[in-house]
């Protein structure tokens, strides 16, 4: 065999090598890509081999480097293809059987889920939503609830003023009168929303928080409206065996005034216990008259609450800054 020729052979084996490899899909299994390769090359690779001998000792350097060429130039295309094939089976490739990723989904906030459950119950009682703004005046938010015109709550120093006579409403109750006016009786709303207070942030208060206020005002509006249907709603909250038990308290924009207590575990080992749960009472007549009702002819009962601690006592959560944080491990917990 001449020298060019031997060489135009090894040249042509390795180009048909890298083709076939090349040309195989990368699902292809290793040992049948290589079951192909000897099938192509095993013959012709020998012949090539047995041919250096009959070589002259001149022509048999040149033909060697080209033969050793060869088989470099063999391994490498088998090189690339199990790259190729190991890509293949990695990120892009689809594998029917990989179990899939778990999706994430948002969900409501725990203190969200009280305020709408308290909705619903009160809902299916006859009240609907009223909502009012968070920048209120100081007669809405003190002076039309009766408070006395000196009363501490009104200093700069307790409360977040925006300007000389507008201030964030420490509470929902001036949703009451806003109701009142805009509305004749008979009324029976449900207020949630924001209020505001110049509170430090620590386990048990925060500067910013939900309240949800009720309000029911028509003619013959008694004491035992109040408590038959704050008692309902939290035999629906609670469960029917939760005893509930009113207390009196002082608000400026009641008489009376009072406090409704619920017997709850919150399974620290010291069993049942009262906790309040919200305020309430009459509304007073002046608030009726501020609103610019008749007091001789209407009456009414409100109450106000912090879904916030409803949710703390119901899930067993010890500090109020853990509802702020926003951390999803913690939250996650509350799903439905
Ligand atoms: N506004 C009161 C507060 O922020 C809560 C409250 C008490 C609201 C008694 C009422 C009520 O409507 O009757 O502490």
């Amino acid at each position: 065999m001449q020298l060019s020729e031997y060489l135009a052979q090894a040249d042509a084996l390795a180009h048909d090598a890298r083709a076939l490899l090349d040309g195989l899909d990368p699902s292809t299994r290793l040992d049948v890509a290589k079951g192909q390769l000897n099938a192509l090359k095993d013959e012709r690779f020998n012949a090539l081999q047995a041919a250096l001998r009959s070589l002259s000792a001149d022509d048999r350097r040149a033909a060697g480097t080209a033969f050793n060429a060869l088989r470099g130039a063999i391994q490498e295309a088998l090189d690339l293809f199990a790259a190729r094939q190991a890509k293949g089976s990695g990120a892009d490739a689809f594998d029917p059987t990989m179990p899939a990723r778990r999706g994430w989904q948002g969900t409501l906030h725990p203190v969200t889920l009280v305020i709408d459950e308290i909705c619903e119950i009160f809902r299916e009682l006859g009240f609907t939503i009223a909502l009012g703004p968070e920048a209120e005046t100081e007669w809405y938010n003190f002076g039309a609830l009766n408070f006395p015109p000196d009363h501490p709550a009104m200093e700069l120093h307790d409360t977040l003023y925006l300007g000389e006579d507008t201030l964030l409403r420490t509470h929902t109750s001036p949703v009451q009168v806003r109701t009142l006016q805009r509305f004749a009786p008979p009324v029976r709303v449900l207020a949630p929303g924001q209020v505001y207070r110049r509170d430090f942030f620590d386990a048990t208060h925060a500067p910013a928080f939900m309240q949800l206020e009720g309000l029911a005002v028509d003619e013959g509006i008694s004491f035992v409206d109040l408590k038959a249907t704050l008692a309902e709603f939290a035999r629906r909250f609670y469960g029917a065996s939760r005893r509930v038990r009113f207390g009196p308290s002082y608000f400026p924009f009641v008489e009376p005034g009072a406090q409704m207590d619920v017997e709850v575990d919150l399974n620290d080992g010291k069993g049942l216990r009262w906790v309040e749960i919200l305020g309430c009472g009459m509304v007073h007549p002046n608030v009726i008259e501020a609103a610019g009702l008749d007091s001789e002819k209407y009456t009414g009962w409100a109450f106000g609450m912090g879904p916030a601690r409803i949710a703390m006592s119901r899930h067993d959560i010890h500090d109020i800054r853990l509802l702020y944080d926003s951390d999803v491990r913690f939250l996650e917990q509350f799903a439905r």
